[in-house]
């Protein structure tokens, strides 16, 4: 049985990527900061699909679903850090709202960073363990471009914790690398006219998940190939 935890699952690319790793057979944690808003989608998916409350922004909550997943089932093969906030789209960055990139980064660095160390102890007992980072080609500093400070700084750190951790887990087998969706139309990437189908976004994030062992790690992938960091 293999175990997976993805966080942000209750909507969007998280649920869908919660839906393809349990049609895969997977044992899916499925995580929201909602605990009904977990559960109802998870009740809601087919296969074996648990709820469990999880604010990524929260280190307290951090810490207790870390505890809950060490009790029961005890260990983990892949972690999707998935839960992402937009909080400042379109803002410039000369003109930032200071307020909006930390709650940016509390959720999308600070929050799968947190996470990804608190659940190592548990990724550790795993044979092919795998960490899979929802990133955006917005974090990506080669092609960078103006507005939204907060939003593209905090993935631009995700991608660095890629890199960081890969390189000190590869002796470990630990696969860690960051995807990008592509722009997906979910609540966030629908408003802003994204016509990529959830489905589509979501299974190049199953891709890094389900990765065999000899597959890359420290990378940035969009649909299987590569991004610029
Ligand atoms: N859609 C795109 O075009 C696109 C493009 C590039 C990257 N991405 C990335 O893809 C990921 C998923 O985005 P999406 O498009 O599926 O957006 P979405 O539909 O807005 O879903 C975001 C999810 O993150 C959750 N979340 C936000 N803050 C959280 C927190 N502090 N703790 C736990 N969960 C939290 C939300 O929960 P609530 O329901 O409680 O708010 C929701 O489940 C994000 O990391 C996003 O940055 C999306």
């Amino acid at each position: 049985m293999s175990i997976a935890l993805v966080t942000g699952a209750n909507r969007g690319i998280g649920r869908e990527v919660a839906r393809q790793l349990a049609e895969r057979e997977y044992t899916v944690i499925l995580t929201a900061r909602d605990e009904e808003k977990a559960r109802s989608a998870a009740d809601e998916l087919p296969g074996d699909v648990r709820a469990l409350a999880l604010d990524v922004s929260d280190p307290a909550s951090i810490a207790a679903a870390a505890e809950e997943v060490a009790d029961d089932p005890g260990s983990l093969d892949v972690l999707v850090n998935n839960a992402g906030a937009g909080a400042d789209f379109g803002v410039s960055g000369a003109d930032p709202d200071f307020h909006a990139i930390q709650q940016s980064l509390d959720t999308n660095f600070f929050g799968a960073y947190r996470l990804t160390v608190a659940l190592l102890p548990l990724l550790r007992r795993s044979e092919h363990p795998r960490v899979v980072s929802v990133s955006s080609g917005m974090g990506g500093i080669a092609e960078m471009g103006g507005w939204s400070p907060g939003y593209r700084v905090s993935k631009a750190s995700l991608n660095a914790m890629t890199r960081i951790l890969s390189t000190e887990l590869a002796d470990e087998g630990v696969l860690v690398n960051s995807a990008c969706p592509g722009f997906v139309a979910t609540d966030m990437g629908g408003p802003m006219g994204a016509t990529k189908s959830v489905e589509d976004g979501a299974s190049g994030v199953v891709w890094l998940a389900t990765l065999p062992d000899d597959g890359p790690s420290g990378g940035f992938f969009r649909d299987g190939e590569p991004v610029a960091f």
